[in-house]
């Protein structure tokens, strides 16, 4: 994540979260963590998970979050003082050295679909679990199956100029290859579609204008954003209920043994 980026995500970290928590909760529910577990969260980024997975594991387990953007662990440092089960890691995933079979559970929401190499990072996974390690985590279906973003893409015309690096896991077959590349067993992707949103059409104009899809292509080009930002208004007034905007997100809930 480059700079411009976590700058964004770190501005609207609040109204960002309460879209993606209800997707977050259900890959925690799969992985169902237990009390005492030591979990690492991949790409935790502004730390709402590390949050809500502290909360699972009690004051006797340990959450680490690894993230490469130091803007965002910053965010997750204040927003998790007070919890001493948690720590934080800058560094990048796929090189994080921690100790062989010294952790339960790996855990990600949206963090796990730009590696640079994908089996190299699952495979630093595998090797830091216990034998009786789990994983699970959440990430994107195509662009086409994702409203909250081809809305807004569709609505400023601007859909031929979207990076795909999100969707890379898309296919359910490309993430069991990977995971059976680095070693995991029973990998299981199951689909989930939600409704998801950050409030009103104020809230899900300024997020959906600074992250995902389409916030990517405004926040390196801001000259766009007057004419987009009119676009997308007029396409969420359109909804059902304009004071309460939700999208779908269509998501692959991810799980896997050791
Ligand atoms: C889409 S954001 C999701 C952040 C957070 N999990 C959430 O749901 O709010 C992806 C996060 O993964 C982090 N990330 C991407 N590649 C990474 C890597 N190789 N190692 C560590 N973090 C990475 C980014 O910096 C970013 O914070």
């Amino acid at each position: 994540m480059n700079d411009l980026a976590s700058i964004a995500w770190a501005e609207v970290a609040d109204l960002l979260d309460l879209q993606l928590s209800p997707l977050g909760l259900r890959a925690i529910e799969a992985l169902s963590p237990r009390t005492g577990d030591s979990v690492l969260d991949v790409g935790c980024g502004a730390g709402q998970t590390v949050l809500q997975l502290a909360d699972r594991v009690g004051p006797g387990g340990r959450v680490t979050g690894v993230d490469l953007a130091p803007r965002l662990l910053e965010v997750a440092r204040r927003r998790t003082v007070g919890h001493s089960q948690t720590d934080f890691i800058e560094c990048d995933a796929l090189t994080l050295a921690l100790p062989e079979h010294s952790i339960d559970c790996v855990f990600s929401r949206f963090g796990v679909m730009a590696f640079r190499d994908s089996i190299a990072a699952f495979s630093n996974f595998r090797r830091m679990l216990k034998p009786t390690g789990r994983l699970a985590f959440v990430c994107w279906r195509s662009l086409d199956e994702n409203e909250l973003d081809y809305l807004p893409l569709r609505a400023a015309g601007l859909e031929a100029r979207v990076d795909l690096t999100p969707f890379s896991f898309a296919d359910s077959g490309d993430i069991r290859t990977v995971l059976e590349a680095a070693g995991f067993r029973d990998g299981v992707a199951e689909a989930h579609d939600e409704m998801v949103s950050s409030g009103d059409m104020d809230a899900m104009t300024a997020v959906l204008l600074k992250v995902g899809a389409l916030g990517r292509i405004i926040r390196e080009n801001p000259e766009m954003r007057a004419a987009a930002e009119s676009r997308l208004r007029a396409a969420l007034a359109e909804r059902r209920d304009p004071a309460a905007v939700a999208l779908n997100a269509a998501t692959w809930i991810v799980t896997a043994r050791r």
